[in-house]
């Protein structure tokens, strides 16, 4: 049986009144530290959202910003993997979690430092027919444990890769109410941006926070073998641009995406100057240009 964080953390359950109210005031102390928080979402799972989460830290890394990730995403928490920390053993103090640190100090927590040495994924307690239920209930308070109870210290920007699905907005609304804003990952299929269209009228409405923009992964790929002109789907581009919606960034397939992860080192560090390392590249300007913007009124 995995063990969750909470069974690491918690003391038994006694309390809980006192407990709740505590933690929402550690969670007030530590979020006012961090200058910028900004969610990675998409309408489903496998289109590269992590990828682009790991990527993005490293830019901001680069840039001389104190990054923190956050791997909210429960049952594929990949982060670890692509930041080559994978279970590295987690201090436990008084005060919280210290996270486990990346390349360049990036600050990093995620379900995987808690999980057993087996690849179960966590376990959903509850009866069958609403697992549902519980799951989005679990998730969201695991990302509120992760948010409170861990010594994020000072940062310029914490970046939350949220779980697949849009229906766990109005808690995280309640979580971070100054979420500075929110980049979408899709592919370039039609069906993915119907998917994403209905995450971005979600996360504007509950989680009111702007849309930073879209980013169109695995973009442009060639066929190799049937010598097609072109992208196989329809592109982010014209639908985006129809609803006025940013793209921040088409992210061309590259297998060696897929490599670093294995190796654990983020693939700007390896190959920033390959066309795919500059279009990852241009979306980390575009989110640095945003927060600019905001930050300084
Ligand atoms: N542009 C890309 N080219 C090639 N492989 C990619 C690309 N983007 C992501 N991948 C690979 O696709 C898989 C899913 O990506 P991941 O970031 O884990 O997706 P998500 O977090 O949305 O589930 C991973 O194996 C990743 O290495
Ligand atoms: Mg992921």
């Amino acid at each position: 049986m995995p063990k969750r964080y909470r069974d690491v953390k918690g003391d038994g359950g006694s309390n809980i009144a006192g407990q709740v109210v505590e933690q929402r005031q550690r969670l007030q102390a530590r979020m006012a530290q961090i200058r910028s928080k900004v969610a990675v979402m998409s309408g489903k799972g496998g289109v590269g959202k992590s990828t682009i989460t790991t990527n993005l830290a490293l830019f901001f890394a680069r840039e001389g910003f104190r990054v923190g990730v956050v791997d909210a995403d429960l049952n594929g928490p990949s982060l670890a993997r692509m930041f080559g920390v994978r279970r590295q053993p987690l201090r436990i103090e008084e005060q919280g979690v210290l996270p486990a640190e990346g390349p360049l100090g990036i600050r990093l927590i995620s379900m995987d430092f808690f999980l057993g040495s087996d690849e179960r994924p966590v376990v959903w307690e509850g009866p069958q027919a609403e697992s549902f239920l519980w799951r989005g209930t679990l998730e969201m308070q695991t990302l509120r444990e992760f948010l409170a109870d861990t010594q994020w210290g000072a940062l310029d920007l914490l970046l939350i890769d949220l779980p697949p699905g849009i229906d766990r907005f109005s808690t995280l609304r309640d979580l971070l109410p100054d979420l500075q804003g929110t980049v979408v990952v899709t592919i370039p299929s039609a069906v993915s941006h119907l998917v994403v269209l209905k995450a971005i009228t979600l996360a504007r409405e509950i989680l009111k926070a702007p849309l930073i923009g879209v980013v169109e992964n695995m973009s442009g790929y060639l066929c190799p073998t049937c010598q097609q002109e072109g992208p196989l789907f329809p592109s982010a581009r014209e639908t985006m641009a129809r609803l006025g919606i940013p793209l921040l960034g088409q992210i061309p397939f590259d297998p060696r995406l897929a490599e670093a992860a294995d190796q654990g080192i983020p693939y700007l560090l390896l190959h920033g100057d390959t066309p795919v390392g500059q279009a990852l590249g241009r979306v980390g300007e575009g989110v640095k240009s945003f927060l600019e913007e905001v930050n300084s009124v």
